[in-house]
């Protein structure tokens, strides 16, 4: 049984029309992260947090999945196991067909009540009320989402740390591969001697530890990796 992992980031939705973080047109050009991806700056100021929230999720709520979404779902499809981790928090994964998937930085479509803990999804876009209150408590919400200075779910980082050591193939897809703890996961998954894939049209810390580097955009790249997967009897 082979055991393929994917890896992914904002590049990956990049195609779909959502920006990336980092680099050119990334969101952080035009915010600092500092003043609204932080716990501190949604205390100061939810009303403006949940602004710049609404606007990404009216966003993400037009977006499709694109074709290195969908590959990736053809994937699990095919592979005997099949686990997909990303960084991203736009669900396009899920909507592409993906069901094995750990969301390492939470879902933009979830919400979370500071008041009562309760944990729900809330689709509502644009939001009437801003910000959003809890449905069960009227507690103020805020997005289920992993904020700089947060830990991640033990949980969930516990899982993604074991099918890396465990993955016999390891691709990673639009990341820029900087933030951690995730970017310890393509370094882990080689150090356990998994095959290590790269997609990504720019150089990245990946690069010089990938077997294989795809200078492509996702949907062309994934393509690539499709076929690679099939030559080596993977899927
Ligand atoms: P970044 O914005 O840091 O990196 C995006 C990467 O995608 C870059 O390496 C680009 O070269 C690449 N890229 C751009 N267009 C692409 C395309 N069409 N196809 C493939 N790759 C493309 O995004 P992440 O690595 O996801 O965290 O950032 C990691 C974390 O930083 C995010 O999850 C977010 C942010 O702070 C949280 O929200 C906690």
């Amino acid at each position: 049984m082979t055991r393929i992992v994917a890896f992914t980031g904002a590049g990956i939705s990049a195609e779909s029309g959502i920006p990336t973080f980092r680099g050119k047109g990334g969101l952080w050009e035009k915010f600092k992260p500092e003043e609204l991806a932080t716990p501190e700056a949604f205390m100061r100021n939810p009303e403006l947090v949940w602004r710049w929230y609404d606007e990404r999720r009216q966003m993400i709520k037009k977006a499709k999945p694109n074709e290195g979404h969908l590959i990736l779902a053809k994937i699990e499809e095919e592979a005997d196991y099949f686990v997909l981790i990303t960084q991203n928090v736009d669900g396009l994964h899920f909507e592409a067909g993906n069901r094995n998937v750990l969301e390492l930085h939470g879902n933009i479509w979830r919400v979370r009540c500071l008041s009562c803990g309760q944990r729900y999804y809330l689709y509502e876009t644009p939001l009437k009320e801003i910000p959003p209150r809890c449905q069960f408590c009227g507690g103020l919400l805020r997005p289920d989402v992993v904020w700089f200075g947060e830990m991640l779910d033990p949980d969930i980082l516990d899982r993604a740390f074991r099918e890396s050591e465990l993955a016999d193939v390891f691709i990673v897809v639009g990341t820029s591969a900087v933030v951690y703890p995730a970017a310890y996961l393509p370094v882990v998954a080689k150090e356990h001697g998994a095959f290590l894939i790269e997609v990504n049209p720019e150089e990245t810390p990946i690069s010089e530890i990938a077997d294989v580097v795809i200078r492509e955009k996702a949907g062309t790249g994934m393509k690539r990796v499709y076929e690679i997967l099939r030559e080596r009897g993977d899927i």
